[in-house]
């Protein structure tokens, strides 16, 4: 079965819906003078005329995509993650850039457009500093522009991802000659370069992306090497002034339960406060451990609201050894562990939202980092839902 149209700015057929042809994959031949084969492209592909002689498939830009529709109504609001999360004035949100496994593909895109599952979008790559000023100056706004738009169309909310880290960070920063003056220069005019350019268009910022070790101490990155703890205070204050209606986080991972670091974390968030400085949450990233996840999570997000911090999940997923050894098993502990957050961020009142670092398992940077780990999230790679889905939303569900 086919289900076309012809898209009238560039004029070809693209196809979104599954087909039972031998269609012609990407990057492969699907026309031109003399071709006497398969026209029609898989899924997400369309055929593109590159010349008389050679038309080719390839990928589908969404803008097209979305042509095929059913994305969903932005204004409709049907039972799922973020229409329960909102419905207890919080927001239930997704990692999600402009590439071929996230946005352009169409199974993808259609359930990450669907408001009722996510309120908003964190985009996982584009924003960082490597690709936003892979050279010093020069700065880059080309996939993050896309994404950006592609959510803001969906009515989604986006959380700026990340100003100052000390990973993905181009060798020009993080081997360069500093001293406090010209580093603090650098790291003034990258937090406001891409702060304005994204201005009013972000509702959080991750301004600062993991500052600690895990016991507590400054990590020892090229910003603390050079300016000390002061790099933080620099970047907020940057941020602050370019873009005054964000909320600017501090953001961290191993910091979901109460320990050395989240302590840390804690007290750096208290000092900031102390002196003035513009900074309004924390974000623990929560890539966690399935059956291992902390037990003193609530614990931890109650004392870090009782400072006054405002207090979100930004990167959750709960991974496990793959295939595990009782599917079944697995399962209802991945469900359990994704209730236990869910319900820390439920009962804390100061606790925005909740981001998956993607949704799917097809789509997941676990098993590239971990070997042997995979299936943390609440979408299998099918993009069906597992039991961790239904336990966030009978969870959140008022
Ligand atoms: C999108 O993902 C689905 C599910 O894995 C897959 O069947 C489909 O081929 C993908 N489409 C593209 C264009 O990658
Ligand atoms: C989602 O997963 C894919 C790998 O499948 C990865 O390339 C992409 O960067 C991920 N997106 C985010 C936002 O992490
Ligand atoms: C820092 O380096 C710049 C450029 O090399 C130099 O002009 C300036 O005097 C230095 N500042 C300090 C405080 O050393
Ligand atoms: C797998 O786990 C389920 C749920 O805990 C249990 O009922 C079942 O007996 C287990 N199956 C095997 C083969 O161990």
């Amino acid at each position: 079965m086919r289900s076309n149209g012809i898209l009238s700015s560039v004029g070809v057929l693209a196809a979104c819906v599954a087909s039972t042809n031998a269609l012609v994959p990407l990057w492969s031949r699907c026309g031109g003078e003399g071709w006497t084969g398969e026209t029609e492209c898989v899924e997400g592909a369309y055929c593109k005329v590159l010349n008389q002689w050679w038309s080719s498939c390839e990928r589908v830009p969404v803008t097209e995509c979305t042509t095929f529709g059913p994305y969903v109504d932005p204004n409709s609001q049907t039972d799922g993650l973020n229409s329960f999360a909102v419905r207890r004035g919080k927001y239930f949100g997704t990692a999600g850039d402009w590439i071929y496994d996230d946005v352009m593909n169409c199974t993808w895109a259609r359930i990450a457009s669907d408001p009722s599952e996510f309120g908003s979008i964190t985009p996982g790559n584009s924003q960082k500093w490597d690709t936003t000023e892979s050279s010093q100056g020069s700065f880059n706004y080309a996939d993050s522009d896309q994404i950006v738009a592609w959510a803001l169309k969906y009515g989604k909310k986006i959380r700026g991802h990340a100003l100052v880290w000390h990973s993905q960070l181009p060798s020009w920063v993080s081997t360069g000659s500093w001293n406090a003056t010209t580093l603090k220069a650098v790291v003034e005019n990258h937090v406001t370069q891409v702060a304005t350019h994204f201005k009013g268009k972000m509702f959080h910022w991750d301004v600062v992306n993991e500052a600690f070790n895990e016991d507590g101490t400054f990590r020892d990155s090229i910003f603390y090497q050079i300016l000390g703890e002061s790099y933080i205070e620099i970047a907020l204050r940057a941020a602050a002034a370019a873009d005054p209606a964000a909320k600017l986080y501090i953001n961290d991972y191993n910091v979901e339960g109460v320990n050395a670091k989240s302590t840390a974390l804690l007290n750096l968030f208290k000092r900031l406060k102390a002196a003035g400085v513009p900074v309004h949450g924390l974000g623990l990233q929560g890539h966690l451990i399935s059956g291992q996840v902390p037990t003193d999570i609530e614990a931890n997000l109650n004392r870090m609201a009782a400072a006054g911090a405002e207090i979100a999940i930004t990167e959750l997923d709960i991974r496990m050894n793959v295939p595990p050894a009782n599917q079944t098993a697995a399962d209802a502990q991945l469900a359990k562990d994704y209730e236990t957050v869910t319900k820390a961020c439920k009962v804390t009142g100061r606790c925005v939202g909740i981001t998956v670092w993607n949704f799917t398992d097809k789509n997941s940077w676990v098993p590239s980092v971990f070997a042997g780990q995979g299936d943390a999230l609440p979408w299998d790679k099918n993009f069906q839902k597992k039991p961790a889905y239904y336990a966030i939303a009978r969870t959140l569900k008022p």
